[in-house]
């Protein structure tokens, strides 16, 4: 298992992704974006035609498929079956249909086991999504849960849409990351919550910056502190 994990948990657009990257940078960890695998699954599931609502046929998805997840110049690179899918799992219909994939018991079962094979791997760790400090990583070193007023997180989300050309308004982008949340917290397998033992940081009224400095202030602490013990 890895030296250091650090796990960062939370819900749509509340900043985790960038945040676990460039806090992996400066930590000099590895960065696992573990809702690019949720994303990857359902991607295959939708090119393969399978029923979203069958777990076994999800889990022959999983199962038959190669996916392949790296980080090159600061982004999440996938494959499947050696073909970058990267931008494709961003699509919007991936994003919606990606709820299927995460209240699959036996298919969350299988990615965490993938994700805890990662962190056997490296020494170092920084790994984000929704269930890392609770399911995956319940002896992580530190664990965050990171929140943001779902109006900001709209405004997050609609200026990186904008920058990929996408105008949809700000008011959808807010109905649909709200949707996702209640999805991602209800859910029996998994869901959406801070862990006990998580320090949970606010980043509504943050910059990227201020929010990566604040979790590197914590960890260096709170690895200090356990050091001297
Ligand atoms: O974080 P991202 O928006 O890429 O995640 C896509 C979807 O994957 C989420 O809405 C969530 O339902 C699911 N997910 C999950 N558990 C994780 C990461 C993501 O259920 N650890």
């Amino acid at each position: 298992m890895a030296g250091l994990i650090v796990t960062i948990d939370g819900p749509a657009a509340s900043g985790k992704s960038t945040a676990a990257r460039l806090l992996a940078e400066k930590l000099g960890a590895s960065f696992l974006d573990t809702g690019a695998m949720y994303r990857a699954v359902t991607l295959a599931a939708m090119q393969e035609g399978v029923n979203l609502n069958s777990e076994e046929e999800l889990l022959a998805v999983l199962q038959k498929s190669r996916f392949k997840f790296g980080i090159k110049e600061g982004k999440t690179t996938i494959s499947i079956d050696g073909v970058n899918a990267a931008e494709q799992i961003r699509r919007p219909d991936v994003t919606a249909n990606a709820r299927y994939i995460a209240s699959a018991a036996k298919v969350r079962e299988k990615l965490v086991e993938m994700q805890r094979n990662f962190a056997a791997d490296h020494e170092r760790i920084v790994t984000e999504g929704r269930d890392q400090g609770t399911v995956a990583f319940p002896d992580a070193d530190v664990k965050f849960f990171l929140e943001a007023d779902a109006i900001e997180r709209a405004r997050r989300r609609r200026s990186e849409l904008l920058s990929g050309g996408s105008r949809e308004s700000l008011g959808k982008i807010q109905k649909d990351i709200e949707e996702r949340d209640k999805s991602d917290r209800n859910r029996d397998v998994g869901p959406l919550k801070p862990a006990a033992d998580a320090i949970v940081v606010d980043t509504t009224d943050l910059n990227i910056d201020e929010v990566v400095e604040k979790l590197l202030n914590l960890v260096r602490k709170i690895c200090l502190k356990k050091s001297q013990k």
